[in-house]
């Protein structure tokens, strides 16, 4: 996402308001968060009115920036962003966080990223939440629509949302990389998948 972090909070983020809220209905008063691949810490900020401790993280710096403004701007003092790789958390101790979140993010990975992102995840979190495109699309105005949004979004980006419906989405992903799904559900018009999750015994 090669921009300030200003089209993303003008545009995408009022359409994501009701993903918002049910993530922040996942996460239990009080405890702590990692959201990664935080993008603006809409997530964030959201949570900061019911979680303990959150911790935002995102690759880009003028995410990162953007964030930090608006959480000294809002005086938000429990959360902070940090320059941080998705694949590469080892600033984080293991188990530092009870739930670790990741909002819209996995599907624009390439694959072979898979694997160090979801056991870094599994790492430094006790619990974990994904929300991403369920696979398959339904056949209505919200499947169709992300197709199209996702075919705009450039060929690097198309060739990694391709790549992710292919291996079946967040169902098969998480089975093969050791995670058991406890609780799902579908939403914005059964194109979105929220999944909550822990490490399989
Ligand atoms: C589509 S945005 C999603 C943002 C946010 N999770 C949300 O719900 O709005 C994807 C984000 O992933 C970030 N990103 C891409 N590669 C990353 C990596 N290796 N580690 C951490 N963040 C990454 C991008 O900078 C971008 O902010």
């Amino acid at each position: 996402m090669g921009e300030t972090g200003l089209f993303y909070s003008s545009v995408i983020d009022p359409m994501l308001k009701g993903m918002r809220k049910k993530v922040t209905a996942e996460v239990r008063k009080g405890e702590t968060v990692i959201d990664i691949a935080c993008g603006t810490g809409a997530q964030v900020f959201q949570l900061s009115r019911k979680a303990g401790q959150i911790v935002g993280v995102d690759l880009s710096e003028s995410m990162i920036k953007f964030a930090n403004k608006k959480c000294k701007k809002q005086s938000i003092l429990n959360a902070e962003f940090k320059l941080a790789d998705a694949t590469n958390l080892t600033v984080f101790a293991d188990r530092e966080f009870d739930v670790a979140i990741m909002s819209l993010a996995l599907h624009q990975f390439s694959p072979e990223l898979y694997i160090p992102i979801l056991s870094e995840m599994k790492r430094v979190a006790k619990r974990i939440v994904i929300v991403d495109y369920a696979v398959p699309l339904p056949n209505n105005f919200a499947g169709y629509t992300s197709k199209i949004i996702e075919f705009l979004a450039g060929r690097e980006h198309n060739h990694c949302f391709r790549s992710y419906y292919k291996a079946g989405g967040l169902v098969a992903i998480l089975a093969q990389n050791g995670l058991r799904i406890n609780r799902h559900n579908f939403f914005g018009g059964g194109a979105f998948m929220l999944v909550s999750c822990s490490a399989s015994k």
